[in-house]
């Protein structure tokens, strides 16, 4: 649903509650610029936090309850006693931001009741994480207006439990780690094994740079669940090849000759994530070396061929985008987020962006899909205060 612009979340939280919030905290959404699917196998990733944020206008109150409201879901506010907090209640959009509040209770940390009005502005389904947009900004709240002896590294790991434990989502700890970790201007290199980060400078404007992000508008529905073409299969999948090469995950293989013992699917799902740490650390030259960032782009084809092929979570839409933005120019081109529908991103020249996303349109409508949303990203904000 997409929403007004330029909704004042201070004011959308006065009308609904009819006193203003102590505080408005801003949480982005992410792509990752390479190291997809590596998360959960304790390798690198390298995100950048998008311009687009999930608000969070946020006010203790003296009732013992949970009152969450959305700008995104006028019509689906939510009312739940502190102490009726469990999975699944509630359910839908608010599990997000009562799964935060659930689990700092877990752990211990003393809440009054609160008043929540969310502002989503991140795509939703489109593989940017939404989700921990919306996690990640109540988390900061909470942390902020209950003075939490909390780092942003441990409030990760609150909004990641939200998630995974409160709404369901089986996700990696890539998305929350952007959102909350990342700096303006910068993308995050994070090693997932030791959750050591460190701010990358990435200014390919400087450069006549651009990314360029294609979302297809097709919500990546089959990740949910557990068939043969899921998320859920295949980090499964990735934990049978590290088991069966007798390595506690499968980021401790770094040579791809050493996957071929592996029986199929596992051997090409091993290949995919060893060579996309490989690929995350070529990246990482590239920035690094003061040389052309024009060159990461072939790095950003070859993972989106690992994906397709390896991997198997692209879709054809993806394939057509990145295709078609690679043959109009594009320095490289790859799905991005779990797959299975979503986003891909493209490296362009800025001159190029129109000719590419026009060609991208056009390809996508000639092969029956529809022409996919397209936006420039620079490296933005993580969450922080706002008001
Ligand atoms: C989803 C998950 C992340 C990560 C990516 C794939 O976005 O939420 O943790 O595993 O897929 O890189």
């Amino acid at each position: 649903m997409s929403v007004p612009a330029g909704v004042d979340p201070a004011a959308a939280f006065a009308a609904r509650f009819g006193r203003p919030p102590e505080g408005v905290w801003a949480a982005p959404g992410r792509v990752n610029l390479i190291g997809e699917h590596t998360d959960y196998n304790d390798g690198y990733v390298l995100p950048v936090a998008l311009p687009h944020s999930t608000v969070a206008a946020v006010a203790r109150t003296a009732e013992p309850e949970l009152v969450l409201a959305s700008v995104q879901y006028p019509d689906q506010p939510v009312r739940v006693a502190l102490d009726a907090l469990a999975p699944g209640a509630p359910d839908g959009w608010a599990a997000y931001p009562a799964g935060v509040v659930h689990q700092l209770r877990r752990e211990g940390h003393r809440l009054s009741g609160l008043q929540v009005l969310v502002d989503g502005q991140v795509p939703v389904g489109a593989g940017l994480s939404s989700s921990a947009a919306l996690t990640c900004s109540v988390a900061l709240a909470l942390r902020d207006l209950f003075a939490l002896p909390l780092r942003r590294a441990e409030l990760v790991d609150v909004a990641r439990a939200a998630e995974n434990d409160f709404a369901g989502a089986p996700t990696g700890v890539l998305d929350h780690s952007a959102s909350l970790l990342c700096t303006v201007g910068h993308a995050l290199l994070l090693d997932t094994r030791d959750r050591s980060t460190t701010q990358v400078p990435l200014d390919l404007a400087a450069a006549g740079l651009a990314l360029l992000v294609l979302d297809t508008g097709a919500p990546h529905q089959l990740a949910t669940g557990g068939g043969p073409d899921s998320y859920a299969r295949r980090r499964q999948e990735c934990g049978e090849a590290a088991a069966a090469l007798g390595v506690p995950s499968l980021r401790e293989v770094s040579d791809p000759a050493a996957v071929q013992a592996l029986p199929e699917p596992l051997r090409r799902r091993a290949r995919h994530v060893v060579t996309e740490n490989a690929r995350v650390l070529a990246v990482l030259e590239v920035l690094r070396s003061g040389t052309d960032p024009r060159a990461v782009g072939p790095l950003l084809t070859a993972g989106h061929r690992s994906l397709r092929e390896d991997f198997a979570v692209s879709t054809p839409a993806l394939d057509v985008c990145v295709d078609a933005a690679v043959r109009a120019g594009a320095h490289g081109a790859r799905m991005v987020g779990g797959g299975f529908g979503g986003s891909a991103l493209a490296l362009v020249d800025d001159r190029h962006v129109p000719a590419v996303r026009a060609a991208v349109a056009e390809a996508s409508r000639a092969a029956g899909h529809r022409a996919p949303t397209a936006f420039v990203v620079v490296p933005s904000a993580g969450a922080r205060r706002v008001e």
